[in-house]
């Protein structure tokens, strides 16, 4: 599609609006900005690409995102746009009281309106902590400018006494032992600086995980972009290219709205149950696709949860961490290894498939990203997800047996399979 796809004209831009214009407001607009240092010619005439950015201090997850706006600059430049760096609340998971989820739809009207009242043609989205990628995906669907995803990428590997160590499932673990008596006092400070050696967001497949991998089975990122870690040079390199790509994709016109369907919903819903991913992504999925004017349920998801076992041995699930699964491939192997579970003629924004995205894409380690016949844990034992009504929950909830501990009897919770 890129390089094949006719390219609208730069008087056809939206923040020609605000710059163009011969009237005293666009006199201001243009009197402003060279009034913070930019000549003319650095923001007539080109696309203005936002970076809505949710660095925070607060948020160690996203302790490295200033640096990364910066990569994505570079990349905005070399393709001769503006770009403007724009503050987003920044919903840290492990320190905002008394619960993230209060912020996301915050965080998704700050991002829609943000787009909207200022002089924007596209925008990059950089986060990756729980609620971060649903928030800035709901508020982008809603506006439905040309963006892209940037994931914040995975912590390093934790390593404690040999044994790797992730963050999130290993805390609940340890804090057992601690209860338990099996860990001392002077160890439990150990692990504070042992389980979480870099900044990126939590390395199990939890949430942030789950929704990163969500957002480029939908076509939202870079091809590899989600498994990319936090600390690995290839994580800025990444950055740089959505600041190049997003250019493009202005110039393309390429809204969420021309390339995301309930085909791109449902190859989402399919690696989120390959991932082995959290079930809080049923609540995001819905909210994502409800801005997208598209319908999906429970029922779909129960459905794709089906047909498609876990294929990833990732923490809390498996026995590695976020680190390893880029190593043995990433997503895009993972994406490949899925074959007809997905519809490989879904879009991306880099204006190619999923499937020839995926094409070719290397595993040098079939144990980590498993094949269909030799799941991590099989359909039969334990699905990502399965959707229970009753009393309690008459519209139905969801529960995720495939990550619940075998029994002595080697039987999983007794919803498995169901
Ligand atoms: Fe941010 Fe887990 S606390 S991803």
């Amino acid at each position: 599609m890129t390089g094949k796809t006719p390219r609208r004209s730069i008087e056809s831009l939206r923040s020609q609006r605000w710059f163009a214009v011969d009237d005293m407001r666009a006199f201001s607009h243009r009197q402003r900005f060279q009034q913070i240092g930019f000549n003319r010619e650095e923001f007539m005439d080109r696309p203005v690409i936002a970076i809505l950015n949710t660095w925070s201090d607060m948020s160690p997850c996203h302790a490295h995102l200033r640096e990364r706006a910066e990569a994505i600059k570079r990349g905005i430049y070399r393709k001769g746009g503006f770009p403007v760096e724009i503050p987003v609340i920044s919903v840290g998971e492990i320190v905002v009281k008394p619960s993230t989820m209060l912020y996301r739809n915050f965080l998704a009207m700050e991002a829609e309106e943000a787009l909207r009242c200022h002089p924007i043609d596209g925008a990059v989205l950089l986060g990756g902590c729980d609620k971060s990628t649903p928030g800035l995906l709901m508020g982008a669907f809603s506006m439905d400018l040309p963006v892209i995803y940037c994931p914040a990428g995975p912590m390093s590997n934790g390593q404690w006494r040999g044994e790797k160590a992730g963050a999130g499932t290993h805390t609940k673990k340890f804090w057992e032992e601690r209860r338990a008596g099996r860990v001392s006092d002077a160890e439990w400070i150990e692990l504070e600086t042992s389980m979480t050696r870099s900044f990126g967001t939590c390395n199990t497949i939890g949430t942030a995980s789950t929704m990163t991998g969500i957002a480029e089975a939908l076509g939202m990122t870079l091809p590899g972009a989600s498994s990319i870690p936090a600390a690995d040079a290839a994580h800025p390199r990444m950055a740089a290219r959505c600041g190049e790509r997003i250019v493009d994709m202005v110039l393309e016109d390429m809204k969420p709205s021309t390339f995301i369907t309930r085909g791109s919903f449902l190859n989402a819903m399919a690696v989120w149950m390959a991932l082995g991913g959290s079930t809080n992504a049923a609540i995001h999925m819905i909210a994502m696709a409800g801005r997208r004017g598209i319908d999906i349920s429970l029922g779909d998801m129960a459905e794709v949860a089906a047909k498609v076992p876990v294929l990833t041995n990732v923490y809390p699930i498996g026995s590695n961490l976020m680190q390893d699964f880029y190593f043995a491939g990433g997503m895009q192997a993972l994406m490949r290894k899925m074959g007809e579970a997905l519809d490989g003629t879904q879009m991306t924004v880099n204006g190619a498939t999923i499937a020839e995205n995926c094409a070719g894409a290397p595993c040098s380690d079939d144990d980590m990203i498993r094949d269909f016949d030799s799941p991590v844990v099989p359909l039969a034992k334990g699905r990502t997800l399965v959707v229970l009504k009753g009393n309690l929950a008459p519209d139905g909830c969801v529960i995720k047996p495939s990550a619940c501990q075998p029994t002595s009897s080697e039987t999983y919770w007794p919803g498995a399979g169901v």
